[in-house]
């Protein structure tokens, strides 16, 4: 296969070329692991996706991981993962926004980041499409790092920064809440949807990616919570808060972003070492079903805080 690619809005790249029921030769499937640690978020279109192929792309990328919940895992097949927004379940997965319902919306976030040993990476494949809105956000944290002044960069050296897991959305303090009512049904504590009660980690405000070596911006607003010791490198219990406060603007800024509107046959993979998502969500009554398959994350990246 002779793969092209064309830049997205403003970070990741599309794949042209590929066609995912051939199998992938060895040079295809070469060009396709640099192209994942080059740009770290890529959209191939037209795909004619089977449960079996996704799992066998993904696996090019590294050995995948079943989710942690038993019963959300499809029977025939362990490894694949389906997301599904049905009229009958998405009350549970319903919050307000300025007074109008949002369905399975989602903050800014890495997988698995809370508990210190994130995700490699994933693969979303659109299987039922929401006909508008229901769009995935993806943000670079490599080029939010490559954009922030020198100063700063220096001082994120010295710091720690922590998060802390939790179920309800007006306890994390870095998202914009402005408007935000949880709905009726909306899990309160991480045992009411069978989790466990996760301790709070600490990463390095700047990670050194394990596989390309380029620095990402540890910092993503779901779950963030304090600086460690903040006096350690020079700041007060105030300056540190409005410096996360200003870090995850800086995050924010549209040009670390690209979002997807799904149509059939979209596949998108992330680095989830480099790239943070989010989720608009959907108005109600919508029915949406991705599947997703999880490339294991094999280092630990983060500490837990046990004491
Ligand atoms: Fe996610």
């Amino acid at each position: 296969m002779s793969l092209d690619i064309t830049a997205l809005d403003e970070v990741g790249i599309e794949v042209h070329g590929f066609d995912i029921s051939e199998p992938a030769d060895e040079d295809t499937a070469a060009t396709l692991v640099e192209l994942f640690d080059e740009h770290g978020i890529l959209l191939f279109r037209g795909q004619d996706v089977t449960p079996e192929r996704q799992i066998a792309f993904s696996q090019l990328f590294g050995e995948l991981e079943r989710h942690p919940i038993e019963e959300t895992r499809s029977q025939d097949h362990p490894e694949l993962f389906t997301l599904a927004s049905s009229p009958e379940q998405e009350q549970y997965l319903t919050a307000y926004y300025d007074g109008e319902p949002r369905v399975s919306r989602l903050d800014w976030h890495m997988d698995l980041h809370y508990t210190g040993r994130p995700n490699r990476g994933a693969l979303l494949t659109a299987v039922v499409c929401a006909e508008e809105d229901g769009l995935t956000g993806f943000g670079d944290l490599a080029k939010a790092y490559d954009a922030l002044d020198t100063e700063t960069q220096a001082l994120l050296e010295q710091i720690e920064v922590t998060y802390a897991f939790s179920m309800q959305r007006r306890h994390m303090r870095y998202v914009d809440l402005k408007g935000y009512q949880p709905g009726p049904y909306s899990p309160r504590k991480p045992s009411d949807i069978n989790y466990p009660n996760f301790p709070e980690v600490a990463y390095p405000a700047v990670v050194t990616h394990p596989v390309t070596g380029r620095k990402v911006l540890e910092i993503c607003e779901q779950f963030l919570e304090r600086i460690v010791a903040p006096h350690r490198a020079g700041l007060s219990n105030d300056e540190a808060i409005e410096l996360l406060e200003r870090l995850v603007e800086h995050t924010r800024r549209p040009e670390f972003h690209y979002f997807h509107r799904w149509q059939p046959g979209d596949m998108v993979l992330w680095d989830n070492w480099r790239a943070m998502h989010c989720a608009t969500g959907t108005r109600p009554g919508i029915a949406r079903v991705i599947h997703r398959t999880t490339i294991a994350g094999d280092v630990e990246l983060g500490r837990v805080i046990d004491a």
